[in-house]
């Protein structure tokens, strides 16, 4: 018997969870990041979040009712080993167990997450992701969070996004923990990501469970278009899709990095003797992101970045002003496929949604039609690509409740579920419904 495809949603601990303190758990990058004055938007504190700690079986429910027959979800690290190395906390540990029990007991496939960003604080105090030992405290936690629950979860995704944490938090310093480094800086952080999953997927293997990789990827086309006359916005557009879609899988499916020298380095440092072996073919299966396709232009010379951004015409944009384009889905899938070959092991979209300004109408509906459509549009994408030969095994939405946003705060909403942030009263959306009802005619 096939295993069915799995239907979910994703989230993530630090934008759900709050109880920052509580039964053990210590600061992360990201408790430090979010005080700092003007790095979240309006100063909205991560403090509560959804208080998912807490009502939990509340969002189970929820689950149960959508009918999704999967749930992704991360583990905080900070809960589990709060020094990051170390002891483990086993309270930390518990809260998990009983949210991987009650979602079995509901038939749904728990498919935790690792590492969603939440450093623990005291790792990033002697160096974070700098740090080579930072990629082997992750492989201790990821061993001990195993060992409390493999014995019911077969499948674990290592990291979200290493491209956008390497950025964002470590280039860009607008995410945790905002530091602002130099491409070769950057770049060894990346080494250390992938190190991390390697070291953690081989873990996780030897217990006999399979180790996914997710990456955001967007499909990259230059502004001037492809072709005779593409000219400079195609080689800055190459570029960019070699930092954010070859960088970190070329490595785990070719063994290789890609040519960094577009991105003002000559190699990645800190590549040791063993380590692409190690992080070659590591990962059962890869998640894909996916949001929206990216522009790109050419910049000046000594402008910095060898890549600019630009807009896309004649589409419609999220509340984030993300571009709506579901084709771009279908088309990144394929790239994959026809990128890697037989080498890409099973895909599953891991996260996909959008953000609107949504309110609750004085009837108590909240009609988030421009959710649907986007929706509907990416699943159509998924399942083209899917009749077109690629092997993608599941799709979550991008996320189930209204939550902390990161450095936008509670201003994105992209929740299937309306959180009221001053009561945490619930209120599923008409989008919430819809994709019920997708699910149950999938299913
Ligand atoms: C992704 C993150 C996720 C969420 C969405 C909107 O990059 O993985 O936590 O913030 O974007």
């Amino acid at each position: 018997m096939s295993t069915p495809f799995l239907w979910g949603v994703a989230s993530a601990a630090f934008q759900v969870e709050g109880a920052l303190a509580e039964d053990g758990r210590a600061p992360s990058v990201w408790d430090v990041f979010s005080a700092r004055p003007g790095a979240v938007r309006d100063g909205h504190s991560p403090a509560v979040a959804c208080d998912h700690y807490h009502r939990w079986e509340e969002d189970v429910e929820l689950l149960e009712r959508l009918g999704v027959n999967a749930y992704r979800f991360s583990i905080a690290w900070p809960r589990v080993v709060p020094t990051g190395d170390g002891a483990v906390n086993p309270a930390g540990l518990d809260f998990y167990d009983r949210l991987v029990d009650a979602l079995l007991a509901r038939e749904i496939t728990p498919l935790p997450t690792l590492f969603h960003w939440d450093l623990p604080q005291a790792l990033e105090e002697g160096g974070g992701w700098s740090e080579r030992a930072t990629a082997h405290a992750f492989a201790s936690y990821a061993a001990k969070a195993a060992d409390r629950l493999g014995d019911r979860v077969g499948r674990w995704i290592t990291l979200n996004e290493p491209l956008v944490h390497a950025t964002y938090g470590h280039a860009l310093g607008v995410h945790a923990p905002g530091r602002t480094l130099e491409v070769p800086g950057v770049l060894e952080v990346a080494h250390h990501l992938l190190l991390a999953h390697g070291l953690a997927a081989a873990e996780l293997r030897s217990r006999g469970l399979e180790a996914v990789l997710t990456n955001n990827y967007s499909p990259v086309e230059p502004a001037g278009g492809s072709g005779a006359g593409g000219g400079p916005d195609e080689e800055a557009a190459r570029a960019y899709d070699t930092l954010h879609n070859r960088l970190f899988t070329d490595p785990v499916l070719t063994g290789a990095y890609p040519d960094v020298s577009a991105l003002g380095a000559d190699a990645v440092p800190g590549v040791r003797a063993g380590d692409l072996d190690l992080i070659a073919g590591s990962a059962d299966g890869i998640g894909v992101n996916y949001y929206n396709p990216t522009r790109v232009t050419a910049t000046e010379p000594g402008a910095g970045l060898p890549f600019g951004f630009g807009e896309i015409p004649g589409v419609p944009v999220t509340g984030f002003g993300w571009p709506v384009v579901p084709e771009g889905l279908e088309r990144m899938i394929l790239l994959l496929g026809e990128r890697y070959g037989s080498a890409l092991p099973p895909l599953y979209v891991t996260e996909n949604g959008c953000s609107y300004p949504d309110a609750v109408s004085s009837d108590g509906r909240v009609r988030d039609r421009d959710r649907i459509a986007y929706l509907e549009g990416h699943v159509s994408a998924v399942e083209a690509a899917r009749r077109r030969g690629a092997d993608v095994r599941g799709y979550f939405v991008w996320t189930l409740t209204d939550n902390f946003e990161w450095a936008e705060g509670y201003h994105q909403r992209f929740g299937l579920v309306h959180v009221d942030h001053a009561t945490q009263a619930r209120t599923p959306k008409d989008s919430f419904a819809w994709y019920r009802d997708l699910v149950a005619a999938r299913r």
